[in-house]
Formats: C-alpha cells, sequence, structure tokens
C-alpha cells in the first residue's frame, strides 16, 4: 500500500505537490469514489482517475537537461499563451520542469516525469547547488560585499550568499558581472538577494546545477540525462 499522491507523482503525471493539490481539489477518484483528504492509501490493484482518466501507473521516466532560452515560461501551459520550456522538449510524455527560472532568466533547467526525482532535487535537504551569472546594476560597495558574505534575510529566512565571485566591473558603464552559488530554490531568489542590497538585476542565467552544465547546448537546445548523471543526482 502506498499514499495516494505518491503513486501518482511515481506514475510520471506530475510532483508530489501538484499530486496533492489535484486531490484537495477533488480531481482524483479510487474505484469510483473521489478521495479529497491527503495521505489515503492505495494497492496496485485500485484504479485511479484524475479528471475521469485513468492514470497509468507505468509510464516510462524521462529526464532532460535544457539550455533554457529567454522569453520561455518554466510550467507545463501558461494561461497567457506564452512559450514554456515544455514546448522546446519533442515528447508524449506529461513533463514538467524541475523548480523554475523566470522568463528572461536563461540557462540550464532539467524536465522530468518522474516525481520522485523532481521532489528528491527539489528538498532543501537535499543541498543542491545552483550557480547564477547575474548581471547587476552598479558596482557591489564594501558594505554588500560583508552582507553578501555573512548572508541576506530574504522573508524572514536567511540565504547563504557566502559563495559569490566578482567576474567583471564596469565602472563607465556602471554594472557589474556577478558568479553566485547557492542551495536556495525559491522563485526569484537571486534577483531578491540583489535587490535587497539595492542593485537590479539586468541580466541573469543559471551555468550549472549541481555537477551539470549546459556549455554543449546551444540555447533552446537539449539532450537526454544519462543513467548514471540520473543516479549521481539521485544520491546527492
Ligand atoms: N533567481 C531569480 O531571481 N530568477 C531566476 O530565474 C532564478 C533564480
Amino acid at each position: 500500500m502506498e499514499r495516494l499522491q505518491k503513486v501518482i507523482a511515481n506514475s510520471g503525471y506530475t510532483s508530489r505537490r501538484n499530486a496533492e493539490k489535484l486531490i484537495s481539489e477533488g480531481r482524483v477518484s479510487v474505484n469510483g469514489e473521489i478521495i479529497c483528504e491527503q495521505g489515503v492509501k492505495v494497492n496496485s490493484s485500485d484504479v485511479i482517475l484524475i479528471d475521469g482518466v485513468e492514470l497509468n501507473k507505468n509510464e516510462k521516466k524521462v529526464y532532460y537537461l535544457l539550455n533554457k532560452p529567454r522569453g520561455y515560461i518554466s510550467s507545463v501551459k501558461d494561461e497567457k499563451g506564452r512559450k514554456t520550456v515544455v514546448d522546446l522538449i519533442d515528447t508524449d510524455l506529461r513533463i514538467y520542469p524541475i523548480g523554475r527560472l523566470d522568463y528572461n532568466t536563461t540557462g540550464i533547467i532539467l524536465l522530468t516525469n518522474d516525481g520522485d526525482f523532481a521532489n528528491h532535487l527539489m528538498h532543501p535537504k537535499n543541498n543542491i547547488k545552483k550557480t547564477y551569472l547575474a548581471k547587476i546594476e552598479g558596482i557591489l560597495s564594501k558594505e554588500d560585499i560583508v552582507k553578501l558574505k555573512q548572508g541576506i534575510v530574504i522573508d524572514d529566512r536567511k540565504v547563504d550568499t557566502s559563495n559569490f565571485k566578482i567576474k567583471k566591473k564596469d565602472l563607465e558603464k556602471n554594472n557589474s558581472l556577478v558568479e553566485i552559488t547557492i542551495i536556495e530554490g525559491r522563485n526569484h531568489i537571486i534577483k531578491n538577494i540583489f535587490s535587497s542590497l539595492k542593485h537590479d538585476v539586468i541580466k541573469l542565467t543559471r551555468t550549472n546545477y549541481s555537477f551539470l552544465d549546459v556549455k554543449d547546448l546551444k540555447s533552446g537546445e537539449y539532450r537526454e540525462l544519462s543513467i548514471k548523471e540520473v543516479k549521481k543526482l539521485f544520491s546527492e
């Protein structure tokens, strides 16, 4: 017996968090009965329907690494009809991005239909490092540098921002290039870190996700992860 949300996530239908949402919205039934509470246990012979369609519990698991271009949103569908990162991948499976890059942020993003994998990578306790290159307005002052070394509080929670390097300072154009590695995955985190220091982010790219990079992929290109890479990420 396994928890319903776990079975849905394991099937590759969606992430566990989203499965919980589907359940509380009353969109999931087990053997004909709508289930709205979390934690209900099911077994392999139970028939699970989502929006009236039977869940295929044995979908093939896929793992993609994409070099995200500007102008794409990191979700499966967009209410405003904008292009999504999923549109760039040629598959019929229900994949979704792991975490989020903003519409105009470029660089490395993973997509999968494996809920356990997505959960593993998004869980803060697994300390997955993400490196960003941020072009910011202005030049960091000595005080800014001290604050970054000490960590920055965003929405009452401290972010470890101590792992950063100033790669370039353009005094004429009054901007800088800063490389920063963090574990945090909150939305807009890099922009919020620099805006708390009164520096707007002009351009943002994510260059590394754990041991992965997208140096061999042009903007908009993607590849499947190898089994070795998937196993390594699962063991991080
Ligand atoms: N932090 C941001 O501010 N934006 C991103 O796209 C990713 C991290």
